[in-house]
């Protein structure tokens, strides 16, 4: 702030005296150039990131913002500078002369000459923005109690039971703070370490991985769900396959050869869609002996989805509306009977299994407010609950783990390989 007032103070005794054109412009933060007192036109510099554009025929306006201040700086630029790169959520420098606004929703703003973009914000290309969900957090989002509890390793430090007042865990998933935040931005998503203390020494489980978490307002159909996964799958590996040849191709030749054909077989066909109904059906008729015997409200073991994706001939197969007294709290009741279930969806592909979960949620108040009584949670999740108070809308989302999908693409059998330090029981080596 020192460094902004004088900056401030040099620009004001620079009125006086017309700036020469080639004098580099001071450069100012937002709250600084909303404050500014004199606006005969000094040259300045600000730095921040969009958070609207609006383009007009012949001008375009931005409004940028660099936490400095609650209000944001408009800019006004001729419609040449109009770009697919000056996007909401991209870094932008721009230079140019802060003049008195002719609007009354502000007293200054920054008419420009040079708009530089720092940094593009991909995550516009289509509609998401990005959250960062917390690590530690004090939900089971998941409900099924696979939580590493977090705790100081010194309890001299802090005396008290426990450091946060609650009871605290690394995060099973993302979803419950993402449907926070799409009640603003409508489109979210988030990708960090998600952690799981899973008993499991699986070949596609292990106690810390990487998610990409992706929730929406106002979808309404397990449908448009599905068509968001598939796309995601689709444009995620094709950018793959075209930007990392290389690596790709050195896999698939000494790993696992005749991947690249299973993969270009994925990716050109359309994913198929079974109920989870469907799905019971289909295994009971296998001629396969499976460990676990499929039955109607009994979960889909690994052998299950394997031998299902096979069945679909190796093309990516959604499962659908699975048992309620199967799934999580927060999924949606399809109040069907007497077979009762919700609306979740698991894209199962080959090799793997599942690959991606997610749902719609339940945002009906009463539904919501029944159900987390009946787990003993409406106490923990009352905050949740309130989102259905205020401007609840119809949403969904989804997750997909991110070592299984290097597993799908690559054509590696075990999540070990696909990672440098993997944890699971009884390993954490370094
Ligand atoms: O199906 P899951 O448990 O779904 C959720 O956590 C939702 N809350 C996501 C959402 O709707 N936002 O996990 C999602 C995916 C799985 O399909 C799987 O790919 C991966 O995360 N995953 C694991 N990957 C490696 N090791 C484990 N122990 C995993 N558990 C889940
Ligand atoms: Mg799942």
């Amino acid at each position: 702030m020192f460094g902004a007032r004088c900056l401030l103070r040099a620009l004001r005794s620079c009125t006086s005296a017309p700036c020469p054109r080639h004098k580099p412009s001071a450069r100012l933060s937002v709250r600084d150039a909303l404050g500014a007192r004199s606006t005969n036109g000094e040259r300045v510099k600000v730095q921040g990131w969009i958070r609207s554009v609006r383009s007009q025929k012949e001008v375009l306006f931005l409004h940028i913002n660099d936490g400095s201040s609650l209000e944001s700086l408009q800019v006004v630029a001729d419609s040449s500078f109009d770009s697919r790169e000056l996007a909401f959520g991209s870094s932008v420098e721009v230079q140019g002369q802060l003049v008195k606004s002719p609007s009354k929703k502000q007293n200054v703003e920054l008419k420009a000459e040079k708009i530089e973009i720092v940094g593009n914000c991909d995550a516009k290309d289509s509609g998401f923005v990005h959250i960062h969900t917390p690590i530690i957090t004090s939900n089971d989002c998941e409900g099924a109690g696979e939580l590493f509890q977090v705790e100081p390793s010194s309890k001299i430090k802090v005396p008290e039971e426990n450091f946060f007042n609650v009871p605290a865990f690394l995060t099973v998933s993302g979803q419950l703070h993402l449907e926070v935040m799409s009640g603003a931005f409508t489109q979210v998503f988030t990708f960090g370490p998600t952690f799981r203390a899973e008993n499991s020494q699986s070949r596609r489980h292990l106690a810390e991985f990487y998610m990409v978490e992706a929730e929406i307002s106002f979808v309404e159909s397990l449908q448009d769900l599905m068509q968001v996964m598939e796309g995601l799958f689709k444009t995620a590996t094709m950018m793959v396959l075209s930007n990392c040849t290389e690596d790709v191709e050195l896999c698939h030749k000494f790993i696992a050869p005749g991947q690249k054909d299973r993969l270009e077989h994925m990716l050109k066909n359309n994913f198929l869609i079974i109920s989870y109904t469907e799905a019971v059906e289909i295994l009971k008729k296998a001629s396969q002996n499976f460990t676990f015997t499929p039955e109607w409200g009994v979960d889909l073991h690994t052998e299950h989805e394997k031998y299902l994706v096979k069945h679909c001939g190796n093309i990516p197969v959604f499962v659908i509306n699975y048992p309620l007294a199967l799934k999580p709290f927060y999924m949606r009741d399809n109040e069907d009977g007497p077979q009762h279930t919700v609306a979740a969806v698991d894209l199962l592909v080959p090799g793997v299994g599942e690959l991606f979960g997610g749902s719609l949620r339940e945002e009906r108040y009463h539904f919501l407010e029944q159900r987390l009584a009946r787990s003993g949670l409406t106490e923990a999740y009352q905050w949740y609950l309130d989102l259905r108070r205020f401007g609840s809308v119809p949403h969904g989302g989804f997750g997909m783990g991110f070592e299984r999908y290097l597993q799908c693409i690559l054509g590696i059998d075990n999540i070990k390989d696909v990672i440098p330090f993997p944890r699971f029981t009884h390993s954490c080596v370094l």
